[in-house]
Formats: C-alpha cells, structure tokens, sequence
C-alpha cells in the first residue's frame, strides 16, 4: 500500500459515487448512498482504516486526499437532499389512510313497488296492461265521458290546462274511451299512470299523482264480478285480513256509481293518521260503465255490460308502508326513501 494506491482508490471512489448519485430518484435512495459512503462500515471509513498500514510520512498526504473526498461525498448529499425534499414537496399529497368514496346503491320509488305489484297482480287474474296519455283532450277526460261542458262533475277535478281543449289529464278514466274506440268487446284491462290536479296537497292530497285504471267490458259483467275482483286485489296486495266495503257515490260515466276503502291493515279499526281515525282508507272510485259511454264508441249498451274503477295508487303504498302523509313520497328526501 502506498500513497499513489489510496489516491486511485480516492478517485475510483468518487467517480463511482457521483454515478450513483446521478441516478438517485428519491430520499430513501439518497440515504443508501449516505450509508454506503459515510455510514461506519461505509467504503470511506474503510479507506481511512488502510491508512495504518502506511508509513507515518505517507499517512498525512493520504489523509488529506481521502478527508477530502469525504467532504465531497458530505457536500454533494447535502445539495441532493434539498433538491429531493423540495420536489417531494411540490407533488400532490396523496392520504392512504383515507375512506374511499361512498356510492350508494339505488333503488326502486315506494310508489314505483307498489305499481309493480299491482300489474302483475291484474295480470295474474287475465288483465292486459295498456297506456294512456297524460296529456289529453277536453273530449277524453270530459265529454266521451259522459261529462259535457258546463257540467257540475267537471267542478270536482280542478283542471290543469295546457291549451285550448288540452288538459292534463286529471284521471285515467280517459282510457276507457280510446281502448273501446279501439277494439270492439271482450274488454279487460288495467292502465297505470300519472294523473294531474289543482288539488292543494294535504296528508292524502298530492298535486301529481298514480291511478290504476280498470275496465272490464262483456256480455253478463255484473257489480258481483267488480266486488270479487276487488276482494282479490286487496288480499293479493294486503293480506287475507283485509276487509272492503263500498259506499254509493256518483260518476257521470258509471250507473250505478261506488266508492270503495280498504279497511285500515296499520291499526285494525283503533285509528291511525293514515285512516283518519276511521279505520278504513278510500282508495278507489268504481262502478258499473254507464250505458251512455258506450254510444260514444259505438258498443251496443244492450248486449254488453261493463264495470270499471280508478284506484289511487299513493294510498295504497300509504296501506303497506304505513305512510301518513303522501307529501312524504314526493319531497326526494333520501332519508326517507332508503328505508323501503
Ligand atoms: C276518479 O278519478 C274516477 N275517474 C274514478 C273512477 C274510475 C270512477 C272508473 C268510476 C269508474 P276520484 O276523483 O274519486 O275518481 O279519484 C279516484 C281515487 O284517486 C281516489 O279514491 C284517491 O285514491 C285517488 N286520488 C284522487 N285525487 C287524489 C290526489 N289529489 N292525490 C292523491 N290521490 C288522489
């Protein structure tokens, strides 16, 4: 070993520290490179331990040349190490630790349920599902009906107009019309859909609401099959418990006319919001089609008879999720539309 031995090795050293360091790319990597030149085991500790084996003249030259390569390696690391912090710095910072982003699931509208359920139900006792339109003519939601201008009926729908003559249809009683303009009897049908009111809304009142038209034209239909088939409903959609009744009332386009309620399946007659403390809730118009409709669409009123009904389709879901406002459906409140 002599002095022109350790100032190869200073300068094999330093040419191969600065290739290293040129291709550092983080600050862990630049600390592997301090330990390797500068750590206690490092290639310069273990230079400067050669240097017993040298002569005590030749120690001081070599001693020199190899502090100086250690303050080269020192002074370089310190410049990377800024340069390294500052670019990690300047990066977006990225938290691991924190929860991903919640998506919810979606889910069918209460009301949309309900309407399901009383398609298929139809469907199972030989009724075809058919459109209407919701927005109609005078003559469908009116006149074809039985109710002619200046007619007192027209007082009980509070009519949103559209144009001249053309409304939004404020029932689904229209289908009647155009399904028997369209096809002569049998009839047998249900038609669901939106239906459109000045009606202030209150707990059982709602501006924009779902009827589910019936109609059921034939030769020998009596009231007895508009009663059975109602029963049915109700128990396929309530429950065997359920109780019906019907109530006179009047509707220019059926004769006789009837309202029917289901009895209350949320607080069995003790009273309830939904019931209004009667223990039974009005779903439904009905009755036996007036012959007078049927000389709008040419069926011979001799030979056939026929029962239609228009039910509500919000008191229903009211029924079965124990609703007691139906502004509840229609305010978008997730809070309220994830429990169903
Ligand atoms: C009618 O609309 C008749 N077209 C029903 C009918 C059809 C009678 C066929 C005879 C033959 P009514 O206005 O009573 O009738 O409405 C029927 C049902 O719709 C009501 O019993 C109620 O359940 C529901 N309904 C009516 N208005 C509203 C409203 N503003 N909000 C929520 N539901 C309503």
């Amino acid at each position: 070993m002599t002095v022109s031995n350790v100032h190869t090795q200073v300068q094999v050293l330093e040419e191969e520290f600065t290739n290293a360091l040129a291709n550092v790319k983080n600050a862990s990597e630049l600390e592997s490179l301090r330990i390797q030149y500068l750590g206690r085991k490092g290639c310069i500790s273990k230079l400067f331990k050669k240097l017993e084996i040298l002569t005590i003249e030749d120690r001081k030259p070599s001693g020199r040349d190899i502090n100086h390569l250690k303050q080269k390696v020192q002074t370089a690391l310190r410049e990377s190490k800024t340069i390294i912090t500052r670019e990690d710095e300047s990066k977006p910072f990225v938290d691991l630790t924190l929860p991903g982003n919640q998506w919810s699931i979606g889910r069918y509208h209460p009301v949309t349920t309900v309407l399901r359920q009383i398609k298929s139900t139809f469907e199972r006792m030989g009724f075809l599902v058919v459109q209407g339109l919701e927005v109609e003519t005078e003559y469908y939601n009116f006149e074809a009906l039985n109710i002619p201008k200046g007619h007192p009926a027209r007082d009980m729908h509070d009519t949103l107009f559209v144009g001249d003559e053309i409304v939004l249809r404020t029932h689904t009683s229209p289908v009647q019309v155009r399904i028997m303009e369209s096809q002569p009897p049998p009839v047998r049908i249900i038609s669901p859909g939106r239906c459109y009111r000045r009606d202030t809304p209150d707990a059982t009142h709602s501006p924009v609401f779902h009827q589910v038209e019936g109609l059921c034209v034939d030769e020998g239909v009596t009231f007895a099959d508009l009663k059975g088939v109602i029963l049915t409903f109700a128990k396929n959609m309530l429950g065997s418990d359920v109780k019906i009744r019907f109530r006179p009332s009047f509707f220019p386009f059926t004769e006789p006319s009837a309202e029917y309620d289901f009895s209350c399946i949320i607080c069995h007659g003790k009273g309830c919001k939904v019931c209004k403390g009667t223990g039974w809730v009005e779903i439904s118009g009905a009755g036996m089609v007036n012959p007078e409709v049927y000389k709008y669409v040419d069926y011979d009123g001799e030979k056939v008879t026929g029962y239609a009904f228009g039910m509500g389709v919000e008191r229903i879901a009211m029924l079965i999720y124990e609703v007691h406002d139906i502004r509840l459906f229609y305010e978008n409140d997730v809070r309220f539309l994830y429990q169903f």
